[in-house]
């Protein structure tokens, strides 16, 4: 598949854009500054929260970090759960809702068997979902332009 040039200049804070790469779908999600200081308390709940593990999408090196991004604003990520491929739901308000822990920090829940994933597309422990979301490969072309693949 060929890579896809994603212009990101018009993405406002909190909102996520999807498009699809070699058949899959791809989310971009511009994090706002209380979305990403909440990152680092998330590292208890977490599976793997420096994304170290090889699993099937190892994470490509520059995005081992709590926001697992180049430019930490923007989340890049195949909307795809690592357990049996459904499409999580976005759950990006923090805050007690149905199915979701009472200290909900935002993030995805997949529908099909509960997974939980952070706003970097880190999986809870105790999941299902083995691993975290995949990162595709992906660099900026500049200030507003994505490449991935
Ligand atoms: Fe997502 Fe099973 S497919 S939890």
């Amino acid at each position: 598949g060929a890579p896809v040039e994603v212009d990101i200049g018009a993405l406002a804070p909190g909102e996520m854009k999807r498009v699809e790469w070699r058949g899959k779908p791809v989310w971009i999600l511009r994090r706002t500054p209380e979305m990403l200081a909440a990152l680092p308390s998330m590292t208890p709940k977490l599976a793997d929260p420096d994304s170290n593990r090889a699993g099937e999408y190892p994470t490509p090196e520059y995005a081992r970090n709590a926001a697992r991004a180049i430019k930490e604003e923007y989340l890049v990520v195949v909307g795809i759960c690592t357990h049996l491929g459904c499409s999580p739901t976005d759950k990006l308000t923090p805050g007690p809702q149905p199915s979701l822990p009472d200290d909900w920090q935002g993030g995805f829940l997949c529908p099909c068997h509960g997974s939980l994933f952070d706003l970097s597309g880190r999986v809870y422990a105790n999941m299902p979902a083995p691993d975290n979301l995949e990162v595709p490969p992906h660099y900026y072309l500049s200030e507003t332009t994505l490449l991935i693949g």
